[in-house]
């Protein structure tokens, strides 16, 4: 008998010796070896037992468990997009190539009911803007039952990933749309925003797994933030005086400080790891509108 113990030693020595990128949502070799290991075996990730490790691993799962492998090692697949699923706080969504695996550090924010940067009323409106597979918004929906939870993305694939989600993770609505140019209300209370802002440096060295996402999701032109301009901006006219936003910039907060002395971005330090989210007030972000008269095209192109 070859036990679970034994098989996922091998997995995560072969997982070790391939080179790899771990960014997808599990840390090591380890992690992404038992998730690869119980799949295959057909095993809940976060309700199997410890007890099984020395249970014996069935041999009908062996084939696909060498699919699964050579998938990640040789094809560079992040795990998510092998087992069809991953996790994001205490939900499982199902996830492919039709949009970015779920990771944003931003669900700390969500799960900690965005304190203790939110101070308004309950929150009656949460945007979730470039919501990918919908894995924020669906989470904030969680916490949030009370409050209308919409989704949008510009990306037809995307939603329609969010969409299949959602027969799990119920939300409020979805458009399909560039950025925030649909919203009409001026009555937001919270937007969360992981949009696209790899910056082209970082785009031209991206470790091979990340080349199976959709460009559209990644690259956010040459400072990273072609789109987190125009971002801010739509943020400043739909939130309500009470309002925040929270995005996420990853490596481009660098960037993100110098665009404007009127812009205050409040850096969240990240318990569970990640870097480069702000949380932004809606007063700020409408004094900086006004100081860069963001409604010309021309200055707020710039
Ligand atoms: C970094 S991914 C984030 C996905 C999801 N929020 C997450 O955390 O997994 C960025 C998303 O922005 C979408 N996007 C790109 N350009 C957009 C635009 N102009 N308007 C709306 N969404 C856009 C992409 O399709 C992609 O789903």
């Amino acid at each position: 008998m070859t036990t679970f113990r034994e098989i996922l030693i091998a997995a995560e020595t072969e997982l070790l010796s391939a080179d790899l990128f771990f960014g997808h949502g599990y840390e090591s070799a380890h992690d992404e070896a038992v998730a690869l290991v119980l799949a295959a075996a057909d095993c809940s990730l976060v309700d199997t037992s410890a007890a099984i490790l020395d249970t014996g691993y069935p041999a009908t799962a062996l084939p696909k468990l060498r699919s699964f492998l050579t998938a990640r090692c040789e094809e560079r697949l992040p795990v998510a997009y092998i087992t069809g699923e991953a996790w994001l706080g205490h939900l499982c969504f199902k996830s492919d190539a039709r949009a970015l695996v779920p990771r944003s550090p931003v669900a700390e924010l969500v799960l900690n009911h965005f304190e203790p940067w939110y101070q308004g009323p309950d929150p009656q409106v949460i945007i979730d803007v470039c919501c990918g597979g919908g894995s924020l918004g669906m989470l904030a929906k969680s916490l949030f039952p009370g409050a209308q939870v919409l989704l949008s993305d510009l990306d037809s694939a995307a939603l329609s990933l969010a969409s299949e989600n959602s027969q799990i993770h119920a939300v409020d609505g979805m458009v399909r749309g560039d950025l925030l140019s649909w919203c009409r209300s001026s009555c937001v209370d919270i937007i969360i925003a992981n949009p696209p802002y790899v910056d082209a440096d970082d785009m031209r060295g991206l470790p091979a797994e990340y080349r199976h996402e959709p460009g559209l999701a990644l690259a956010g032109g040459e400072d990273g933030l072609d789109l987190v301009r125009v971002l801010l901006a739509d943020a400043a006219r739909i939130l309500r005086p009470t309002g925040i936003l929270i995005l996420e910039v990853g490596n481009s907060f660098g960037a993100l400080d110098d665009l404007s002395d009127q812009l205050h971005p409040i850096w969240v330090e990240l318990e569970q790891g990640g870097h480069g989210v702000a949380v932004f007030m809606a007063q700020d972000l409408a004094q900086w509108a006004v100081s860069e008269d963001t409604t010309n095209p021309v200055v707020s192109a710039k």
